[in-house]
């Protein structure tokens, strides 16, 4: 009987697969309510002859099953432990995985470098909201309803004649003039929408727009301040700067900048300027007998163009990973004037 338990103990550990299986077949041989235990409970109705006698045979098997398990244990965790080295084995010749880290836009990193200038300049940050009312984008910008400058912005309705997506930065000019007192001092960068698409064109595009307005602020402030911000901006880069007179409803003289890279390469328009119109001034209740000033608009992405030599203002927007790896810029390496703009 004895023997016959011993050879299912070990014929049952010898196919045990695993030290848990193993394990239960120590409850069941070993364990309280094992079958050793059973066998032990029957002692109790022997003689003491028959007692020590069965009772010494029932501690050998159970002796011999435990070290049976010992065994086994040994050998299955021997085992386990090889599969593990097998199955998480690392190759260190292996390259590294990249470190895949993001990348600074063009359009961000332009817009940087600029803001690193005009706040160098003593410029203030303004912001506005992209959805914009007719009186601030337009109206307030000596644009009236029938006014046909309208027409030079190919604006896209949110609410038909009402709400609008800002079709330049301008009407932040506005706003915050109606919120602060003169002198002003004050740049504000953002998206501003059109609805246009060609090489030079896209329906949403960048703009940073400047505004000063003191007692004695005048045109040749203006130049000065746009020749030197374009110089540093484009180090030794730029060919050409010319200013050419324009029209714009809320600026009055008006003109226009244009930039040429080098000999035989075309004009590129950058930005929009002029003396403030009195009757902007006079919409944020500015005493235009005291004050007077100049503001600019200039497109980021043709900054961006000129000094990264983009072709097509369209691929800022066109997501392609090829490109964005070429011209984008690392995150930590951030313009500044003592550091250096360019990259
Ligand atoms: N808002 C004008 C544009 O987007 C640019 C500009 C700004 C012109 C400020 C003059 C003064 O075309």
């Amino acid at each position: 009987m004895l023997i016959q338990i011993l050879s299912l103990a070990q014929s049952k550990i010898n196919a045990a697969v695993d030290i848990k299986q193993l394990q239960q077949i120590k409850v069941e041989f070993l364990g309280k309510q094992g079958v050793l235990t059973q066998e032990m409970k029957k002692l109790s109705a022997l003689n003491e002859q028959e007692r020590k006698i069965f009772g010494k045979e029932v501690n050998v098997i159970k002796q011999q099953i435990e070290e049976l398990i010992v065994d086994k244990a040994s050998i299955l965790e021997e085992e386990e432990l090889k599969e593990r080295l097998i199955k998480e084995r690392l190759d260190l010749t292996l390259p590294p995985k990249p470190l895949i880290t993001g990348r600074m836009h063009p359009i961000t990193q332009c817009t940087e470098e600029l803001i690193q200038l005009f706040t160098s300049f003593g410029f203030t940050l303004k912001d506005g909201p992209n959805i914009e009312d007719d009186y601030h984008n337009f109206t307030a910008l000596n644009m009236g309803i029938n006014h046909p400058a309208r027409q030079m912005h190919d604006t896209f309705y949110v609410e038909q004649g009402q709400k609008l997506l800002r079709t330049h930065t301008s009407p932040v000019q506005v706003r915050s003039m109606q919120v602060a007192s003169p002198p002003y001092r004050f740049i504000s960068v953002g998206r501003v929408y059109r609805a246009d698409w060609d090489q030079t064109h896209t329906p949403m595009f960048h703009q940073i727009e400047g505004l000063v307005v003191d007692e004695q602020t005048n045109f040749g402030h203006l130049k000065s301040l746009l020749l030197q911000t374009i110089r540093t901006f484009f180090e030794q880069q730029i060919c050409e700067i010319r200013f050419r007179p324009s029209f714009f409803p809320f600026t009055e003289p008006s003109a226009e900048v244009d930039i040429k890279l080098g000999d035989g390469a075309r004009w590129l328009e950058v930005l929009g300027c002029g003396m403030v119109h009195p009757e902007v001034l006079k919409n944020a209740n500015v005493d235009t007998e005291k004050y007077q000033g100049f503001a600019f608009g200039l497109g980021v992405e043709r900054f961006a163009m000129l000094k990264y030599r983009i072709k097509d203002l369209r691929q800022f927007f066109d997501g392609d990973m090829r490109w964005l790896q070429h011209y984008s810029f690392l995150p930590f390496d951030i313009p500044t004037l003592a550091g250096g703009l360019t990259r």
